[in-house]
């Protein structure tokens, strides 16, 4: 399809996305600790075929023909993930060098490629001896977060200005301490509601300490936020809609934006917040930009017997589906990146993560076709013209994902990349989504911001 993508800026960023724990493998090399990840992946029964990320991609040791390979999309700009883990073992305290020696290489790297870093300083991969002393739940937990960002802006500050603190608190707190879909696989309402708490405080610990240790640092969020719609107008769906929308969009968004946690959520959970004074301010951080992660929309009805906030998904009927099953509906991403203008007043916006994952054949040439994620990656970037026609200020792309890699607890069956990876061999390919990605960076810089 043809898109019209002259709306977007002339400087616009576009990326492609990573994290640490999907792709470098190398867990136990030059010093790095366990993360909760490491955990529950070998714990039999969490993960799909009993996949685990010890190799991964290698990327830990293959970074260098990976940025080759984003110089051959054209890429302007990479989203990565530091692992904790590697810089800061102990979960407080010592500093690794050498964790921290891999990542100011991999920036210097970037940097000569002519490719912007975006970091992100947690995604996911909490030191298993912090989970050891309460993870999340426990208060010091987000004071750790705020040691660790500022050794490594000190690092890096001088060279990186695209800072994240947290991606996705949803899924850390809510799939990983709720549903125990993820790590560290806990199924406890008051676990969980602590967890978000405290993620949010840490995000707000860690925007000070990057901000003091990188002054002129970019500070965000990235959340992964979900259009909601009810499966029906009884009074009981419309509801669940509202509940949905409190639980996957507003709670991580009001209190960023110094609104406090959605009162009408507090009651939903019926948990006790571990708020002490100050805590409010600390977690409204001035931000410089919002990273929304869109996926899919979700619709609900009304579960008055199931897990907070007792909803049930109602898959929509007629709407194609990627091979996560996850519903194709781009006109949410529109929608999602107009909300948090008009309703956040977000200052700049960026689309920090977006892909499909589809069953890929490789043909006896070796090569990739796969019309149906070129198709998804099209339609989202022209939902993100159109939403900049109608005012949002969104400054960046970054397709998830640049390689395909441990998709969590579906392990490595799951393929959201742009390049495909052979994991028996290591070798990278482009698929024909990726040279499409690249055709449209292209164009976008060729035309002068014109049809691609
Ligand atoms: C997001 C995660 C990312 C990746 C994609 C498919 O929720 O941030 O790591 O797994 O989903």
């Amino acid at each position: 399809m043809t898109i019209d993508l002259a709306a977007l800026p002339e400087d616009f960023l576009w990326g492609t996305a990573t994290s640490a724990y999907q792709i470098e493998g190398a867990v136990a090399e030059d010093g790095r600790s366990p993360s909760i990840w490491d955990t529950f992946s070998h714990t039999p029964g969490k993960i799909d075929n009993g996949d685990h990320g010890d190799v991964a991609c290698d990327h830990y040791h293959r970074w260098r023909e990976d940025i080759g390979l984003m110089r051959r999309l054209g890429t302007n700009a990479y989203r990565l993930s530091i692992a904790w883990p590697r810089v800061v073992p102990g979960g407080d305290g010592a500093v690794n060098a050498k964790g921290l020696d891999f990542y100011d290489a991999l920036i210097d790297g970037l940097l000569e490629a002519g490719i912007t870093p975006s970091v992100t300083l947690y995604h996911w991969d909490l030191p298993q001896v912090l989970q050891d002393r309460g993870g999340w739940p426990v208060r010091d937990t987000a004071h750790h977060l705020a040691s660790y960002a500022a050794v490594v802006a000190e690092r890096l500050g001088d060279r990186v200005r695209h800072w994240t603190t947290l991606n996705e608190p949803l899924c850390s707190a809510w799939i990983g301490h709720l549903e125990g879909r993820m790590a560290p696989g806990l199924t406890d309402l008051t676990a969980a509601v602590r967890a978000s708490y405290h993620l949010l405080l840490g995000h707000g610990l860690a925007a000070q300490a990057i901000r003091a240790a990188a002054p002129g640092a970019q500070v965000g969020i990235v959340n992964n936020l979900s259009t909601v719609h009810a499966a029906t107008d009884r009074p009981e769906d419309l509801d669940a809609a509202r509940r949905m929308d409190g639980h996957t969009n507003r709670w991580w968004l009001d209190p960023v934006h110094g609104r406090g946690f959605p009162a009408d959520m507090r009651e939903v959970y019926g948990v006790e917040l571990p708020e002490q004074p100050g805590d409010s301010e600390t977690i409204a951080q001035p931000l410089d930009w919002l990273g929304l992660n869109y996926y899919m929309p979700a619709t609900v009805a009304d579960d008055p017997t199931g897990l907070a906030p007792r909803v049930r998904p109602v898959p929509r009927l007629g709407v194609p589906r990627t091979g996560m099953d996850w519903e194709v509906d781009a006109s949410g991403m529109e929608r999602l990146l107009l909300r948090l203008t008009h309703d956040y007043g977000a200052r700049k916006l960026y689309v920090t993560e977006n892909g499909s994952a589809y069953p890929d054949v490789v043909r006896p040439d070796g090569t990739i076709h796969d019309p149906e994620r070129t198709e998804y990656l099209e339609q989202h970037l022209a939902a993100c013209a159109s939403a900049v026609r109608q005012g949002a200020p969104l400054a960046g792309y970054f397709a998830w994902s640049l390689l395909d890699n441990f998709e969590w607890a579906y392990g490595y069956d799951k393929r959201f990349g742009l390049v495909h990876v052979d994991y028996k061999t290591q070798k990278r390919t482009v698929k024909g989504s990726g040279r499409r990605y690249a055709d449209i960076i292209r164009t976008h810089a060729e035309r002068g911001r014109s049809a691609a």
